[in-house]
């Protein structure tokens, strides 16, 4: 299931030191790492689903919101911590907005990059899940 999970961390007061590996927070391997930044004010990513990708997302810094969606209910969730992530499973459509200035969003990524594991059509997303 789409959850919130608390990335394992080590406090210092020399700066904190979060770390993520096969086991915790995440029970898939990383294949892919990629990033948002420089996002402008009101600008929305996301607004697509995947069949298989499986992703942890982070706010590295800063904060934004995703909104997923199952194809019955959709549930919002504020991130703006880096010790928090967001792990979205397939056939979650997702949408991120409200970005704050100098926000970065970093993904970890269970897949290489693929076009065809997108669904990018609502409708389709929706006939996909409720097949
Ligand atoms: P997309 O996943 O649609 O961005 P978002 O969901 O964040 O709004 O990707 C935007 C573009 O970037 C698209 O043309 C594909 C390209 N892209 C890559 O080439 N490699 C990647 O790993 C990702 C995530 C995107």
């Amino acid at each position: 299931m789409s959850q919130i999970v608390t990335i394992p961390h080590v406090n210092d007061r020399r700066g904190n030191l979060g770390f993520v590996e096969l086991g915790a927070p995440i029970d898939f391997s990383i294949k892919r790492v990629y990033y948002l930044y420089d996002v402008p004010g009101g600008a929305e990513r996301g607004a697509h689903a995947h069949r298989e990708l499986q992703q942890l997302i982070v706010a590295v810094s800063g904060s934004f919101e995703v909104e997923l969606y199952d194809g019955f209910t959709r549930r919002s969730f504020h991130l703006n911590r880096a010790y928090e992530g967001l792990l979205v499973r397939p056939g979650s459509w997702r949408e991120l907005r409200n970005f704050s200035s100098g926000a970065v969003c970093l993904v970890l990524a269970s897949m290489e990059y693929d076009e065809s594991d997108y669904i990018r059509d609502i409708n389709e997303f929706e006939r996909f899940v409720r097949q």
